[in-house]
C-alpha cells in the first residue's frame, strides 16, 4: 500500500496533540454539506444488523443501485469502495500493459504495480489547462491493454465531456478504458452523464459513494462494465466485501433517491458559489495560480513557496491540505484544497494569501 494519500487527519491530530474535530480537513475530498438527510439516523437505527452476515455478493444493494441509476443489474458490481476495483481489475482482466492519463490519482499506478503491470503515463500539462490532446492520447493509447482516466480528474479538477471520452474509446475498440467517475456527481447528475450510458463494449466505469454521499468510512463503490467483462470481474471478487451497514446505506439512498438527488443538486449549487468565492478571494494573490475545477477541490500552484511549506503553515493553524508534490507530473509547488463551509474556506484563503504576500516580498517567482 502506498502512504501518499491525503486525509491523514489521524497523524495530524497526533502530531498537534489535539482531537480530530479540532482540525479542518481540507485534504479529503468529500461533500462539505455532509451526507443526505436521514442517512446517518437510518444507519444508527439499523446498526444491530452488524450481528448478521451481509449478503455475500450484495445482490439486493446491487439491484437497488442499478434500478436507481437505470443500469442493467448484470452490469453492476458492488465493492468496498472503488479502491477494491482499482486493485482487482488488472488481475481480473489479465492486463499486461496500461497507460495512465495524468497527473492523476496515485492508486491507479500503485494498483497496477501491485499486479505486476508497469504503467506508462500520458501527462497533461498546465500550459494546456491539463487538457489531454485527443489525437496524441489516441496514438499513445493504441498499444496499451488499458487506459486509466479520471473524470473529473483528481487532482486537477478538470472535466472531460463524456461524449469526447466515448469517441476516444469508440475509436480504439481493442483498448479497455477504465474511467473513474468518483467525482462526477459534483459536476453533473451522474445518472445522465456517466460514460456507462454510452454502452461501449470496452469501458469499465467506477462510481464511488464515498465522495458525494460523504461516507468514506463505510467503503462503498461500484464497477459498471459490459456484461461479459462484469462476469470476468465477478469471478475475482472477494465474498462479503460490502459490509452490512454499507449495503444498508446503498439500499437507503436508492430508496430515497428524490432526497438524494435534491441533496446532490444543492451540493453542486453550493460548491459553485464556494469555488467562486475562493477564486475571488485569492485573485490578487502574488504568484498564485488556481485551476478551474468541476470537483469539490481546487488545485493551486504557488510561485513563491513550496507545497510542504504552505502545508506546514496551514497545519500550524489546524488546517490540513493536500501537498501535491508527490503526484507524478506535478512539481513541489502544487497543492490542493478541498472546499468546506464558507468560514473555513475564507480562513484558508486568508492564510494562503498572507503567506504568499509575505514570501513574495523581495523575491522572484520560481520557474513553472
Ligand atoms: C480519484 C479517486 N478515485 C478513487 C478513490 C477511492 O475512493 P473510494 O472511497 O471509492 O475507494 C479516491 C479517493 O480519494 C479518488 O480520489
Amino acid at each position: 500500500m502506498i502512504h501518499g494519500h491525503g486525509g491523514n487527519i489521524y497523524a495530524a491530530a497526533s502530531a498537534l496533540g489535539c482531537r480530530l474535530e479540532e482540525i479542518t480537513d481540507m485534504s479529503a475530498n468529500i461533500n462539505p454539506l455532509g451526507p443526505m438527510p436521514g442517512l446517518l439516523a437510518h444507519l444508527a437505527e439499523s446498526i444491530g444488523n452488524v450481528c448478521r452476515l451481509p449478503e455475500v455478493d450484495a445482490a439486493s444493494a446491487v439491484h437497488a443501485y442499478a434500478d436507481w441509476q437505470d443500469l442493467p443489474a448484470e452490469q453492476v458490481i458492488a465493492g468496498g469502495g472503488t479502491t477494491e476495483f482499482l486493485y482487482l481489475l488488472p488481475r481480473a482482466l489479465r492486463l499486461e500493459s496500461a497507460l495512465v492519463v495524468g497527473p492523476a490519482y496515485a492508486d491507479y499506478a500503485d494498483a497496477l504495480k501491485i499486479n505486476r503491470v508497469d504503467p506508462e503515463f500520458f501527462m497533461c500539462t498546465p500550459e494546456h489547462g491539463f487538457r489531454p490532446d485527443p489525437d496524441r492520447l489516441a496514438a499513445a493509447a493504441r498499444n496499451a491493454d488499458a487506459v486509466y482516466f479520471c473524470n473529473p480528474n483528481n487532482p486537477t479538477g478538470r472535466l472531460t465531456a463524456p461524449g469526447d471520452l466515448a469517441a476516444l474509446a469508440g475509436a480504439l475498440p481493442q483498448t479497455l478504458f477504465v474511467v473513474d467517475e468518483s467525482y462526477l456527481p459534483f459536476a453533473a447528475g451522474p445518472k445522465k452523464h456517466t460514460l456507462a450510458r454510452f454502452d461501449l463494449p470496452n469501458t469499465v466505469v467506477l462510481h464511488s459513494l464515498s465522495k458525494m454521499h460523504c461516507i468514506p468510512g463505510l467503503r462503498v463503490g461500484f464497477c459498471v462494465a459490459p456484461a461479459p467483462l462484469a462476469q470476468k470481474i465477478r469471478q475475482d471478487c472477494q465474498p462479503w466485501s460490502v459490509s452490512t451497514p454499507a449495503q444498508t446505506a446503498i439500499s437507503y439512498i436508492a430508496q430515497n433517491r428524490e432526497t438524494a438527488g435534491a441533496h446532490a443538486r444543492k451540493t453542486r449549487q453550493s460548491l459553485d458559489a464556494r469555488r467562486r468565492d475562493l477564486y475571488a478571494s485569492l485573485a490578487d494573490t502574488p504568484g498564485l495560480d488556481l485551476y478551474p475545477s468541476h470537483a469539490t477541490f481546487v488545485l493551486m500552484r504557488a510561485a513563491f513557496f513550496t507545497a510542504p511549506e504552505i502545508a506546514a503553515r496551514m497545519l500550524s493553524r489546524r488546517i490540513l491540505i493536500r501537498d501535491c508534490s508527490n503526484f507524478r507530473g506535478l512539481d513541489e509547488h502544487y497543492f490542493r484544497i478541498s472546499l468546506k463551509d464558507p468560514d473555513s474556506n475564507a480562513r484558508a484563503a486568508q492564510v494562503i494569501a498572507e503567506y504568499a504576500r509575505h514570501r513574495a516580498a523581495g523575491r522572484k517567482p520560481g520557474k513553472k
